[in-house]
């Protein structure tokens, strides 16, 4: 039998895993995927219970298929610490180097830009390297005597995990519009810079089909909003991918409805993370105003993943079909609450047949 490992987490991560949860009874009615869901507590609460523990993430990758991700953040642990041992762990424990960030716009009205006047011209995958740079923890803070206080956060890169996001980001441009955006800041960093670069060069002569192209961090956090459509794949680092999909997502509707997946491309068992971009919301708990569809649409994510074609075809259909229509919570302008969105994509799925 086959389950996937469902972590609610912290503020709106139960409120929208609740809805995929709904969703993916309704999956499993239609489609009989076999899949079942286990959920997992670690969550900021759990924590404060049990004291800083270690988690078994190499136990997680054994018993399940995937993990589903609600968002982990809480003001009580101010150092992130839970959330990085959780979200962290599994990045890079598991490997996941891959993170898919995909933004498409499927109506104008979810688009804040005058200027945009066809959906196909925000339609963009942001490739995000999920387990080196700052996020490596190696650095530290020195205090007392003069200067006094001083922090470092080093970045790391390394020729195998570049080789790894840059080759799974031409891959994925070749299936879509054949077009290669590499991001990074070699002006300023001349360590990370040549690298990403040697390696986006020496790669690139492997895919003579995919249109290459380069752009400062600076420079594509501007170009994102003065010409969407000039982009089809971005590959960066961890920290540029981070902040830009954030950015991104506005393009479609914002945090919303900007879903996730990160995998370890050289794993075949197991098919990886699938999280919301967004966080745990504090200033949206409890009020029914937080927005579903980005959890579900990661978790239509994990579905194609796990290739089951038919079940993620519905899930996406339901998802236009819902993102077209007038029953839209706060975020996309509209007054419906968490789970009547969440029951609306259910019926969506519902309608819809076997094939
Ligand atoms: P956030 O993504 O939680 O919220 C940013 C803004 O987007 C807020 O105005 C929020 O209301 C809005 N928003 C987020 N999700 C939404 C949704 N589903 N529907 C409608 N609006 C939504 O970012 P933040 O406020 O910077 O961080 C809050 C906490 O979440 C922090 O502890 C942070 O570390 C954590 N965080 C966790 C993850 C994760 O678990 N993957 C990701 C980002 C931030
Ligand atoms: C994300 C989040 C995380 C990150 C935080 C919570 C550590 O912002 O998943 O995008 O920076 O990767
Ligand atoms: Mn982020």
């Amino acid at each position: 039998m086959s389950t996937v490992a469902v972590i609610p987490g912290d503020g709106i991560g139960p409120e929208v895993m609740a809805e995929v949860l709904k969703v993916h009874a309704v999956v499993e009615d239609v489609f009989g995927t076999g899949l079942k869901t286990e959920v997992l507590p670690y969550s900021a609460d759990w924590f404060l219970e049990h004291g800083d523990v270690e988690i078994d993430i190499q136990a997680i990758r054994r018993d399940h298929r995937a993990v589903l991700l609600g968002a982990l953040g809480d003001a009580r642990i101010p150092d992130n610490r839970h959330a990085i041992r959780v979200i962290g762990g599994l990045r890079q424990q598991l490997e996941l180097g891959v993170n898919l960030r995909p933004v498409r716009l499927r109506t104008l009205r979810h688009c804040p830009l005058k200027h945009v006047n066809a959906v196909e011209d925000v339609d963009l995958v942001i490739v995000r390297e999920n387990t080196e740079d700052v996020y490596v923890g190696v650095g530290g803070t020195v205090r007392g005597g003069s200067p006094g206080h001083v922090a470092m956060e080093v970045g790391v890169h390394t020729r195998w995990a570049v080789d790894r996001v840059v080759t799974a980001a031409f891959e994925l441009a070749r299936s879509r519009r054949r077009r290669l955006t590499l991001v990074d800041k070699s002006n300023a960093m001349p360590s990370a810079g040549p690298l990403w670069q040697g390696r986006f060069r020496a790669i690139a002569a492997s895919y003579p089909d995919v249109e290459c192209d380069h752009l400062y961090v600076d420079a594509a956090a501007m170009e994102l909003i003065r010409d969407p459509a000039r982009f089809d794949v971005v590959v960066a680092g961890n920290l540029f991918g981070d902040i830009l999909s954030d950015e991104a997502s506005m393009l479609a509707g914002g945090l919303g409805v900007a879903p996730s997946a990160s995998y370890n491309p050289d794993d075949t068992d197991f098919a990886g993370v699938f999280e919301a971009v967004h966080g745990s919301a504090p200033d949206l708990v409890g009020t029914g105003r937080a927005n579903p569809l980005a959890s579900v649409m990661s978790y239509s994510l994990m579905l194609d993943r796990l290739g089951l074609r038919a079940a993620h075809a519905a899930v996406e259909r339901a998802v236009d079909e819902v993102l077209c229509g007038d029953l839209l919570t706060p975020d996309l302008g509209g007054t419906a609450r968490t789970d009547e969105v969440g029951d609306l994509i259910c019926r969506a799925v519902a309608r819809h047949d076997k094939d």
